[in-house]
């Protein structure tokens, strides 16, 4: 019954890779009946769980009209739907907006991509204002590279917002993660201490946004 969107207009900053992690957790984890909504035209993460051993159910809604109209319906049949949103399609961005109970926002730390982030919760900001509340927001750090400076700024200036929640995991960017989306598979099927490591990230913030709902 519940529609948690991985939102943000800025290509490559881990929607899809986090849509398929989390789908995949909630349904090996917390053992809910989970449904995939792929928003996104490159259709990676449909092509990701049609791949992978584990079959969890998908759907590939792409225009904002059908995002509007079939995301209650198919919210009906499941326990969660994690939506992977689009990147730069604005409107379908804002069609899922309308109808999430939690958005996401992975966020890369660069000037670019923190810029861009702002114009998601702008667009999160408008669907509250219509709706009279929701949808819950967050925004996470993602990909960021551990000892750098750009990883700390970022941190500092996204800790200064008092408009969105900032989850206080940092998923890193790790080839074991890179990796994942050609086997297809997710960080707890690969047995490298990387991905070990990169699986404890992903549990401490799928807990925290778990929290949430
Ligand atoms: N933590 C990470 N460490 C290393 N590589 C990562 C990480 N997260 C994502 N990637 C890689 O970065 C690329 C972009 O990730 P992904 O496709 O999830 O982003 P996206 O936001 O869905 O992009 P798009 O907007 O184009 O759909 C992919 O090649 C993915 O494997
Ligand atoms: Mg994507």
């Amino acid at each position: 019954m519940t529609i948690i969107a991985l939102i943000n207009q800025k290509g490559g900053c881990g929607k899809s890779t986090t849509a398929v992690h989390f789908t995949y957790w909630l349904a090996t984890q917390k053992k809910k009946k989970v449904l995939l909504v792929d928003a996104d035209a490159q259709q990676s993460s449909s092509e990701w769980l049609e791949g992978m051993e584990l079959q969890i159910p998908y759907k590939v809604v792409q225009t904002p009209d059908d995002l509007l109209e079939l995301l209650p319906e198919l919210a009906l049949e499941s326990d969660l739907l994690v939506v992977d949103g689009p990147a730069s399609l604005a409107e379908a961005t804002r069609a899922i907006l309308f109808r999430a109970d939690l958005a996401i926002v992975p966020v890369q730390p660069t000037g670019v991509d923190l810029r861009s982030a702002s114009e998601a919760v702008r667009l999160i900001k408008q669907a509250q204002s219509v709706r009279s509340g929701p949808p819950t927001a967050a925004v996470f750090l993602s990909r960021a590279v551990k000892g750098t400076k750009l990883k700390d700024e970022a941190l500092a200036l996204l800790n200064k917002t008092k408009e969105v929640t900032i989850l206080k995991t940092v998923i890193h960017q790790k080839q074991a993660i890179a990796d994942t989306s050609g086997q297809p598979a997710t960080v707890w099927d690969l047995p490298s201490r990387p991905a070990k490591e990169s699986a404890r990230e992903y549990e401490r913030l799928f807990k925290e946004i778990f929290a949430m709902l």
